[in-house]
C-alpha cells in the first residue's frame, strides 16, 4: 500500500531510497513491480547540470503540467506511461526500460539548431524536424544519425522509425493543444521506453522543462527563462499551466 502513503500524508516525497535520482526528478519503486513513482523536484539545471538552482514550487507546476498533457495526449490516441497522480509532485507510471535516445521535434528554429546550422532564431521550419540525441550525460547528449544509432545498438531501424513517427504525432498533438490557448510550441524533447510486455510508450515528463513554449509575441515561458536569464521562471511555468487548465479542465488535476 505504500504507493498511497504520500498522497494521504501530503508528504513531499515517498519514503525509501530512490531507484534513480536524476537532475530534476526521482524515481521510486511502487508495490507493483511494473510501476514506478516519479517525484518532480524543484531543481532546475541547464548545460548538462553546469547551471543549477532550486525554485520552490517548480516541481508541482511541472508535475501538474505533465499530468495534464499526458492525459490530453492519451485522449488523442498516444500511448504513454502515465497512470495517475499520487500527490501534487508525484506520478504513478508504468515502469519502462528507457530507450537511451532523446527524440526532439522542432517547429521553429532556436537553440542548438540555430547555432549549429545558422538558421535564424524563431524561423518557422518547412516541416517538423525530428532529431535523435544520445541520452548520455558523460558525452553531453550528442546528436546522432540513424547509422550512429545502429552502430551503438541503441534501437533497431524499425524502432527508430516508430519513435520518429510517434514523436511527430505527439508533437503535432501538443502543438494543437498549445495553439488552442494561443501559445506556440517551438520544440519538444521526448523520451520513450519499453514496458515489460514489449510495448513502446511515451515516458518521462511533458513540461516547460522539456519543451519550448512562446507567446505569440515571442515571450519565452519555458526553461529558457533560466538558461538565458529571461525573467522569473515560475511565472512562465504558472502561466502555461493556468492557460491549459482553464481551457482543458477535463485533463487538469482535481
Ligand atoms: N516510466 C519510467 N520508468 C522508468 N524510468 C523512467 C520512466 N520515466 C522516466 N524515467 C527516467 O527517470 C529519470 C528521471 O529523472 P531526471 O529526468 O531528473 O533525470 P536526468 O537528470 O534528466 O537524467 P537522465 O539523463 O537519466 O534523464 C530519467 O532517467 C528518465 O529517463
Ligand atoms: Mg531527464
Amino acid at each position: 500500500m505504500d504507493e498511497h502513503n504520500s498522497a494521504h500524508t501530503g508528504a513531499a516525497e515517498p519514503r525509501g531510497t530512490p531507484l534513480y535520482a536524476g537532475k530534476s526528478k526521482k524515481v521510486f519503486a511502487a508495490d507493483d513491480p511494473d510501476r514506478v513513482r516519479v517525484v518532480f523536484t524543484d531543481a532546475v539545471t541547464a548545460g548538462d547540470g553546469a547551471k543549477r538552482e532550486e525554485f520552490p514550487g517548480k516541481g508541482e507546476l511541472a508535475a501538474r503540467t505533465s499530468a495534464l498533457l499526458f492525459r490530453a495526449l492519451a485522449a488523442k490516441g498516444i500511448r504513454t506511461h502515465f497512470l495517475r497522480e499520487l500527490a501534487p509532485v508525484e506520478h504513478l507510471v508504468r515502469r519502462v526500460r528507457i530507450i537511451p535516445l532523446e527524440v526532439v521535434v522542432r517547429f521553429l528554429a532556436t537553440g542548438s539548431l540555430s547555432r549549429r546550422l545558422g538558421i535564424p532564431e524563431g524561423q518557422p521550419l518547412p516541416f517538423p524536424l525530428v532529431e535523435l540525441y544520445y541520452k548520455s550525460d558523460e558525452l553531453g547528449d550528442p546528436l546522432l544519425t540513424e547509422d550512429h544509432v545502429a552502430l551503438l545498438g541503441l534501437a533497431s531501424p524499425e524502432v527508430v522509425r516508430y519513435l520518429k513517427d510517434e514523436a511527430r504525432r505527439a508533437a503535432e498533438a501538443l502543438r494543437e493543444i498549445f495553439a488552442a490557448v494561443d501559445l506556440v510550441l517551438v520544440d519538444v524533447k521526448f523520451e520513450f521506453g519499453e514496458t515489460s510486455d514489449g510495448e513502446i510508450v511515451l515516458a518521462d515528463e511533458l513540461s516547460p522543462d522539456s519543451m519550448r513554449i512562446w507567446t505569440k509575441e515571442g515571450e519565452r515561458l519555458d526553461k529558457d527563462r533560466f538558461r538565458r536569464d529571461l525573467g522569473d521562471l515560475l511565472e512562465g511555468y504558472a502561466f502555461v499551466y493556468r492557460r491549459l487548465a482553464e481551457r482543458f479542465p477535463e485533463f487538469a488535476s482535481p
